[in-house]
């Protein structure tokens, strides 16, 4: 089996003439989590489908398990699960039935698809629903079940598009043990989240993009460090802008959003000190984390 999973090379794309992807460089060792994170329209879905073969770039080269694509993404994708961003069953067939008429695509026998359905039902838990219309289901098990459908192939590359959005906390969990246990048995995933703390739990290494550029890349502890590096006190109940002038010369940084002062400080207590007596300040001391990097790359703008 190819070390490497995924690479992308230079690669740009553009619809009309909107550039959505800019010269995109990465690769993705096999056996690793890679996270694609960013601001909505970054570009992060467009690269998973070019790693499927189904948008080709403008510019660039994409391979994909040893081979190029889109030129071979039919061989590719042979080895490859798939969790798109919108959940795409066949809403009027039975759970049961979903799963086979997915594993017929990839050439399964009946036989062996339901020798595999009863595992995919355990990991998606949905054992009590094999007979149940996927129209019937929530949302969350609709997900579930495109999550077990993704694994029927047995992939060695999984491409996972905001997996575990619409799912509860129990749900999330869940995936996030079902996920860590198939790179323990050495899968590949390459997964889009906008859950920081699903990024930080599960990605080995992870490329931050935003207006289709790759602006930084590394692991989630080593993003952490170099571009925070120090404890956040996050600092709400009074006027943000009069307390961010009053702490700016004890902190490495200060930012403002909505009501809540962000203070980057490698001194906390030195802030404290200086805000100590005003009633009504609520503070929330914590370590840096994956979301302090993303608002601090990304800013804090909305995609217009
Ligand atoms: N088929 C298409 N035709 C035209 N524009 C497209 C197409 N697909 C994507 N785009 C545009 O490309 C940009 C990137 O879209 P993409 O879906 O890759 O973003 P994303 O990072 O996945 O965003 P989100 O977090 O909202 O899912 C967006 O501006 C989007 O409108
Ligand atoms: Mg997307």
């Amino acid at each position: 089996m190819s070390k490497v999973a995924i690479e992308f090379a230079g690669v740009k794309k553009s619809f009309g003439n909107k550039l959505v992807v800019n010269g995109v460089s990465f690769t993705v060792a096999s056996g690793e989590c890679f996270g694609l994170l960013g601001p909505n329209g970054a570009g992060k879905s467009t690269l998973a489908r070019m790693v499927l073969g189904m948008t080709r770039p403008d510019a660039g080269k994409v391979t994909v398990l040893g081979v190029p694509m889109p030129a071979r993404g039919r061989l590719a994708r042979k080895g490859i699960g798939v969790v798109p961003q919108f959940d795409n069953l066949d809403l009027e067939f039975t759970v049961r039935e979903n799963l086979l008429v997915f594993g017929c695509y990839f050439g399964m026998s009946t036989r062996a698809i339901e020798a595999i359905i009863p595992s995919l039902l355990e990991f998606a838990r949905l054992e009590s629903k094999a007979h149940a219309r996927v129209a019937d289901l929530s949302g969350g098990m609709k997900r579930r079940l495109t999550l077990a459908r993704a694994l029927i192939n047995d992939p060695q590359l999984l491409v996972m598009d905001e997996p575990t959005t619409g799912l509860d906390p129990h749900a999330r969990h869940l995936i996030w043990e079902r996920l860590r246990f198939l790179l323990a048995r050495g899968k590949t995933i390459i997964l889009t989240t906008h859950f920081m703390e699903e990024a930080e739990r599960l990605c080995d290494r992870l490329c931050i993009l935003d207006h289709g550029c790759n602006i930084a890349e590394g692991s989630p502890y080593a993003l952490i460090e170099e571009h925070i590096g120090c404890p956040v006190i996050e600092i709400f109940g009074g006027n943000p802008q009069e307390l961010s002038s009053l702490i700016r010369p004890y902190v490495q940084r200060v930012e403002v959003s909505g009501e809540t002062v962000f203070c980057y400080a490698p001194d906390p207590e030195q802030v404290r000190a200086q805000l100590r007596g005003r009633s009504g300040l609520r503070f929330l001391q914590r370590p840096p984390n994956l979301e302090d990097v993303f608002l601090r790359l990304t800013g804090l703008e909305l995609e217009k």
